[in-house]
């Protein structure tokens, strides 16, 4: 039997560059060799928008059309939303009672978040209790592996920490899972920052082939590097740290012997990068027109993953209730 795999990401509109080399590629080689579930945490973007719930609705959907035109194949995986397999909320309530409010206290991300995210107000139940939430996502399907970005490891650690709590109050009922080291470069943006939609510097997988050139040829390079005969450093040059990911390794080679001795200049540089970008990103922006002009078929996948996802779960927390002997009085 095939393990399991399971993650999800919290809507956040549409996806970049940097969304899908760190996590997005990794789930599409993943689908087929495992039983494969990814779902839309919808329920977790409210910890933080619960004031400005408006946009969730068409991030949910954004995001959704950007899996499946980068390959995620609803024939091939599972893909769902939380919200519609409201067991996650069960199990979530029966973690609640058995996870000691300090493992929480001391989660990093809480106190990171906290304090990056000052216009809105975090001292609430649902932040943080975040991870157990994510603890009953993961652990209602009984996976073995939980590919996710290294930002996501503490709340996986947690998961493992209240797995384990569980099945020694109770039994042997979860897996402990792993968390696959997977290749996940980071991305630069268009400004040498990490790309992040938040500034500005990104490039979605929704943008067309021209406007992708059209940043790729505007993206900040060598600042030394000021006219065409001034020699370059592709060391501290954002442009070659995308080359390092997607071209070849010839192409890498002579655009660094050509920065150096100033034989190339920037734009050639770009136009060279930006036609390995085309590769891959020129077929997922096409996928994603024709994906994007049928909003039924979106919602169906939708509803049909979360059907087959609700059926695992359900299971699940059959278990969880034998286990903890708490069938309801009546029965
Ligand atoms: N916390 C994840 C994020 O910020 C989303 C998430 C929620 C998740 N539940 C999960 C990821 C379970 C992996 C497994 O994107
Ligand atoms: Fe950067 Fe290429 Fe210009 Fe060198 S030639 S500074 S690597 S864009």
């Amino acid at each position: 039997m095939r393990k399991r795999t399971l993650s999800g990401m919290q809507p956040s509109g549409r996806l970049h560059l940097g969304n899908y080399m760190g996590a997005l590629a990794n789930w599409v080689k993943f689908q087929d060799s495992y039983d494969a579930y990814f779902f839309v945490a919808d329920w977790h973007a409210l910890s933080t928008n619960y004031e400005n719930t408006a946009p969730i609705r068409d991030y949910c959907r954004e995001m959704l059309v950007d899996w499946m035109a980068a390959g995620l194949d609803p024939e091939r995986c599972v893909i769902f939303q939380q919200s519609r397999v409201p067991e996650h909320a069960v199990l979530h309530v029966l973690f609640s009672m058995i996870t000691p409010l300090a493992w929480l206290e001391r989660n990093p991300t809480y106190k990171d978040q906290q304090a990056n995210i000052a216009d809105r107000d975090l001292t609430t139940y649902g932040f943080l209790g975040y991870p157990v939430l994510q603890a009953a996502d993961i652990l209602i399907y009984k996976p073995q592996a939980v590919p996710v970005g290294v930002d996501q490891l503490p709340h996986v650690e947690l998961t493992r920490e209240i797995a384990r709590r569980f099945n020694h109050l109770y039994r042997e009922v979860f897996p402990i899972p792993e968390t696959p080291l997977t290749e996940a470069p980071k991305l630069p943006g268009l400004d040498g920052r990490k790309m992040s939609k938040s500034y500005g510097n990104a490039v979605f997988l929704s943008d067309s082939p021209a406007q992708r050139w059209d940043k790729v040829r505007t993206m900040v390079t060598d600042p030394a590097r000021v006219r065409r005969t001034d020699p370059g450093n592709p060391d501290v040059c954002p442009v070659f740290d995308l080359h390092k990911v997607f071209s070849d390794r010839a192409t890498r080679d002579e655009m660094a012997a050509g920065c150096r001795g100033a034989g190339i200049g920037c734009i050639d540089c770009k136009k060279r990068l930006n036609a390995f970008l085309d590769i891959t990103f020129t077929p997922i922006h096409e996928r994603r027109q024709a994906i994007a002009r049928d909003n039924a078929a979106v919602e169906a996948v939708l509803i049909e993953g979360s059907r087959r996802a609700q059926q695992v779960a359900r299971a699940t927390l059959d278990e969880v209730y034998d286990a903890m002997g708490i069938v309801p009085f009546g029965n």
